[in-house]
């Protein structure tokens, strides 16, 4: 087995190479003043079972465009097995059409992947389980739900508990994670567009209970910052919340930081430099 990390999440892949107990393999990876990206693989790979760590984070497309040329890489210096570990996979929102003429980005995307020559994908909370579908090599797709409920209930958690989907698509989410508490759930419900000023009902009772929001992405923090606004108003007592992709794209950091939510829990499936964090912001990573 070898093991190569890329620039889109280079700290994990790290971590990894540390608790299998072997190194990376040395890669010299450079980009060019013009935009393009040259990678040489500095050991041979003939013959082994390689797997690349790159989570397709901002900047998205030179991190796609890296992974792409990675596996051609090793597709061209044979390879046996290339196993692609993408822990945030961009894109993967576009996975349908919602109006006329619109791409559908994750298929796209997929279909660059596995064209490029990996055998196997291994993702972590993919926007949607049927995006494992969009490929046609094995897909193992991982949850972080278990690591994400391990943390509350370690830190004493788990009283008066109501679990929240910040909207309709992220219920089956927030029922995995009820689980974990034998809590019930409730559901923020949007009347409007995301970013306008949209009506948000709570459905389900949330009085006097700690409501813990669950999604599988915080990009730019609005849709958490309703939804913490919207339980408080419902009368909830406090509000937590918890996400696998902590994206924050553009002052989401600001804006999470004017919030008062107790604790937001996120993994490391995308790293970003220390001082993006919003305060209240816990990272759980690999031990
Ligand atoms: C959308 O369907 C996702 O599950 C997240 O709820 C969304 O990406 C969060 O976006 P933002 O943080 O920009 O409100």
């Amino acid at each position: 087995i070898k093991l190569i990390g890329l620039n889109g999440n280079l700290p994990l892949a790290e971590k990894t190479a540390e608790v299998l107990g072997f190194p990376l393999i040395k890669t010299s990876i450079k980009h060019f003043s013009d935009g393009e990206i040259n990678i040489n693989i500095n050991e041979t790979v003939r013959g082994d079972n390689v797997y690349v760590i790159q989570s397709i984070q901002d900047p998205v497309n030179e991190n796609l465009m890296e992974l792409l040329i990675i596996i051609d890489a090793l597709r061209r210096a044979s390879a046996h097995k290339i196993n692609v570990v993408v822990p945030y996979m961009a894109y993967a929102r576009a996975d349908r059409k919602t109006k006329a003429r619109e791409p559908i980005t994750a298929k796209l995307v997929a279909n660059m992947i596995e064209e490029a020559g990996a055998d196997r994908v291994i993702a972590l909370d993919l926007h949607a389980s049927q995006i494992q579908g969009f490929f046609d090599i094995p897909v193992d797709h991982l949850r972080a739900v278990s690591i994400l409920a391990k943390y509350f209930l370690d830190e004493g958690v788990k009283d008066n508990v109501v679990i929240v989907s910040p909207d309709h698509s992220g219920t089956n989410m927030a029922r995995k994670f009820a689980e974990f508490f034998d809590a019930p759930i409730a559901i923020v419900d949007q009347r409007g567009s995301h970013y306008d000023n949209a009506v948000h009902d709570i459905i389900g009772d949330v009085t006097g209970a700690t409501a813990i929001i669950v999604d599988d992405i915080i990009d730019t923090g609005v849709r958490l910052s309703y939804s913490t606004k919207s339980l408080l108003n419902a009368g909830a007592k406090h509000v937590y919340a918890a996400a696998t992709h902590a994206l924050l794209s553009k002052n989401a950091t600001d804006l999470l930081n004017t919030e008062p939510i107790e604790q937001i829990v996120v993994t490391d499936s995308i790293i970003h430099e220390d001082g993006r964090y919003p305060n209240n912001m816990v990272r759980l990573s690999v031990d």
